[in-house]
């Protein structure tokens, strides 16, 4: 797999105030506005995982994968040109912006802009938060995922499976059809779900406690409006987490507990028992498919079904306790 992790995503919004409170608020970050408006939120070492850049509408801007081999980017681009894509160099300027040595940009099916980029570098400090977290689980898992939603999920999948290099997890038809793909441990670095638009459909974070997601829960429901997802559990990456609007309109899955895979030996299978084991009623569903979705859980409860809860290694050395 020519890719190793989901480094960074940029969102290009109108309402850099109302995220500045979003993210210090509900998601437990600093978020210094910068000299020229933008917004840099910290999760780790880098410099940030998360940008917000000043402009006159809520979209995506890009979405950054690190490859860890610079000889590898060299002939994945190399690739992407001989199959008639357009592949342009990231400028000197480009680089320093993300903190990365080098990075080359093309667009996908849907249209975002994917950047690969190497060499992506920490910062001396520590990323600062706006309450006692625990931090992230980053590290050789990057980011998070990403998941977008597609009018037809095969050009995205070929695209990202085929050119890319990402495999295949997991995919299934109900309630909605969905494809999960990984690049290392975590079980799904990229997702799709087809939707009536394509759209960034959500990000989601990893918290090293499972506290930490309940006391933003807490926060969360002081502002009803912005819970999108209930609290729940997903069946195939074993992750506890609730979904959160932001004010761009995508949402951030906040979680905690994602299973890790070992990529050289997974087998990809269809999923047939829903996508939650309990919980995550999904406000931003249909009616119609609300009830499919409730049924299955509902049915998963009837079976038994249930999955082992997922510690991380270490767990008490970074958050204490
Ligand atoms: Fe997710």
């Amino acid at each position: 797999m020519p890719v190793d992790r989901l480094a960074y995503l940029g969102v290009e919004t109108a309402r850099i105030a109302e995220w500045q409170d979003f993210a210090t608020t509900i998601l437990g970050l600093a978020a210094p506005v910068g000299a020229d408006g933008t917004l840099h939120l910290r999760l780790d070492g880098k410099p940030f995982r998360l940008v917000l850049t000043p402009g006159t509408e809520e979209k995506l801007g890009c979405v950054g994968w690190e490859i860890d081999d610079a000889a590898q980017l060299l002939s994945l681009v190399e690739e992407l040109s001989a199959r008639g894509l357009d592949v342009a160099a990231g400028s000197a300027a480009d680089c320093a912006d993300r903190g990365v040595d080098r990075l080359f940009r093309c667009i996908d099916p849907d249209g975002n802009t994917v950047e690969l980029c190497h060499g992506h570098r920490d910062l001396a400090e520590a990323p600062a938060f706006s309450r006692p977290i625990g931090g992230f689980k980053t590290g050789e898992c990057g980011l998070g995922h990403v998941v977008f939603g597609t009018t037809d999920i095969l050009p995205m999948s070929d695209f990202y499976e085929a050119v890319l290099g990402f495999r295949l997890s997991d995919y299934t038809a109900e309630p909605f059809p969905a494809r999960f793909l990984h690049v290392n441990p975590r079980h799904h670095s990229l997702a799709f779900i087809r939707t009536p638009q394509p759209r960034l459909h959500h990000v989601m974070i990893e918290l090293y406690a499972l506290d930490d997601v309940g006391q933003a829960y807490d926060r969360a429901q002081l502002r009803d409006e912005v819970i999108a997802v209930t609290l729940g559990r997903h069946t195939n990456d074993f992750m506890t987490s609730f979904y959160v609007a932001t004010p761009s309109g995508f949402m951030v899955e906040y979680g905690w507990g994602g299973r890790m895979i070992d990529p050289d030996s997974w087998q990809p299978i269809a999923t047939t028992e829903g996508p939650s084991l309990w919980g995550h009623e999904r406000r931003w569903l249909p009616e119609a498919q609300r009830a499919i979705a409730r049924e299955m859980r509902l049915r998963a409860a009837e079976a038994g079904l249930k999955a082992a809860v997922q510690v991380t290694d270490g767990f008490f050395d970074v958050v204490g306790g």
